[in-house]
């Protein structure tokens, strides 16, 4: 098992390159599976849930040909014939459960493992069946596996309501929306830019959609969707986890610039709380340039679906929040106890408790490393950015959480000036 080893002090300065987004990549090889040819896709970030995603992909007998190195992927579905998705698979990736509307889509049927819950918390599918059902699809639930039918083999389409507005629903539904015989309404649709990204890819395989990017999304199915290639988008998550490491670990007269990201992909409430701290930020056309204050100001923000605060940078900003001599609070509304970072926070002395569903940070106090564990992606990569700025050494435990979500993080830190190493370690060995 590998740990990253961060030996805090050391400025971060030059540049750091964002890489495609994973939330974005994983519905864009979904689609692929609603055509009969070959799929090619660009800019997929190398990750650990690409790799679980394409073994899902591959059960179908759907071919694959993936290459990390050059983040390109080519899907051919033309050979698709088993709408299966399989526990053990599933269970290592919630997104796994796009094969439910890309199946049900392209096959008119499908059986696919309930995905678990995460280390948070249950993570519903409520919304994702209603809307199957709403297009016409029977659903039964066998042994932990949803079994779909959709009547005389096509769905028929039909109108749904998302409350609360779900990314991963809206894209299930669409997916499966896009080949049925009728139109389709979702209504209170998610509008975050993974999903209107997604939309622009299904719209030049030729799906029919109005009103992509607002919450009311209409689909007129089709009869069938070609093949395409189609560029994916820089990771707006990963983008924001750069910035606010310029924002803690950047020294005022060395702005750090970062490649290949999109700032309008973060939301209006990320930008304004982020430029309020007093943190220098320029954009030009191919980088945001970054700008350590002398002192950080405090900022309390609410995470809330987009354009709102997004929930995947709260244990980032608690992080930046600590750093700033000063109160303030950190409002989870989309998930319930997304908060599993803080325990380990606190074991590095930085002051912040859980109350409700809000941590209060009491910032400006240095922190100490020492061994922490990650616990799920967010959470772990907060975990680094504490280590860059604590007195002595962090060693972020189960680091395989991280690799799901940040590809190379350790080298494009290294190459940032921070003193990070990946090191294998034996997670059972007794102290010695
Ligand atoms: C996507 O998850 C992202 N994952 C998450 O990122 C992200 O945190 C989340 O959207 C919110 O932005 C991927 O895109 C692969 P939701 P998703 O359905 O689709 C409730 C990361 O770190 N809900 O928008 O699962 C749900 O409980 C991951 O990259 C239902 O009640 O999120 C939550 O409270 C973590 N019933 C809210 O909706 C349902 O059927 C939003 O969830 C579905 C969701």
């Amino acid at each position: 098992m590998d740990k990253l080893v961060v030996r805090g002090g050391k400025p971060l300065t030059g540049s750091l390159t964002v890489s495609g987004s994973k939330n974005t990549a994983l519905p864009l090889m979904s689609a692929a599976l609603l055509t009969d040819g070959p799929v090619a896709l660009s800019n997929i970030p190398d990750l650990k849930d690409i790799h679980t995603f394409r073994r899902v992909i591959e059960v179908t007998g759907t071919t694959v040909d993936h290459s990390p190195a050059t983040h390109s992927m080519t899907l051919d579905a033309s050979t698709l014939e088993r709408a299966e998705a399989p526990y053990e698979l599933v269970k290592r990736m919630r997104a796994s459960f796009y094969m439910l509307g890309a199946l049900l889509g392209r096959m008119g049927r499908a059986r696919v493992s309930l995905p678990g819950g995460c280390a948070w918390g249950p993570r519903p599918v409520d919304l994702h069946i209603q809307g199957m059902k709403a297009l016409g699809a029977t659903i039964d639930l066998d042994q932990g596996y949803v079994v779909a039918e959709a009547p005389g083999g096509r769905l028929a389409g039909g109108r749904v309501t998302l409350e609360p507005s779900s990314v991963g629903a809206t894209i299930n539904i669409a997916l499966a929306a896009s080949l049925a015989s009728g139109s389709s309404v979702i209504e209170n649709a998610a509008i975050e830019p993974d999903v209107v990204h997604f939309c622009e890819m299904l719209e030049a395989m030729g799906a029919r959609l109005n009103g992509i990017g607002t919450r009311t999304l209409e689909i007129e199915g089709v009869d069938r969707l070609n093949p395409v290639s189609f560029k994916n988008c820089p990771d707006r998550i990963e983008m924001g986890t750069f910035m606010i490491a310029a924002a803690i670990a950047g020294v005022p007269d060395q702005p750090v610039h970062i490649l290949g990201g999109r700032t309008d992909h973060l939301g209006d409430a990320f930008i304004e709380a982020f430029e309020r701290t007093g943190t220098g930020l320029t954009v030009e056309e191919d980088r945001v340039i970054v700008t350590a204050p002398e002192e950080l100001r405090p900022v309390s923000i609410k995470t809330e679906i987009y354009p709102g605060f997004p929930t995947d940078l709260q244990a980032q900003w608690t992080i930046l929040m600590a750093r700033c001599s000063g109160n303030s609070k950190v409002h989870e509304t989309v998930y319930p106890d997304r908060f599993k970072h803080i325990p380990e926070l606190q074991r590095m002395g930085v002051n912040a408790i859980i109350v409700g569903d809000e941590v209060m940070i009491e910032g400006g106090k240095s922190f100490q490393g020492t061994n922490v564990m990650s616990t799920d992606l967010r959470a772990s990569v907060s975990l680094v950015l504490a280590g860059m700025v604590a007195e002595g050494e962090t060693h972020v435990l189960r680091v395989y959480h991280l690799d799901r979500g940040y590809e190379r993080l350790e080298e494009k830190l290294s190459n940032a000036g921070i003193d990070i190493e990946r090191v294998s370690y034996d997670e059972w060995a007794d102290p010695n």
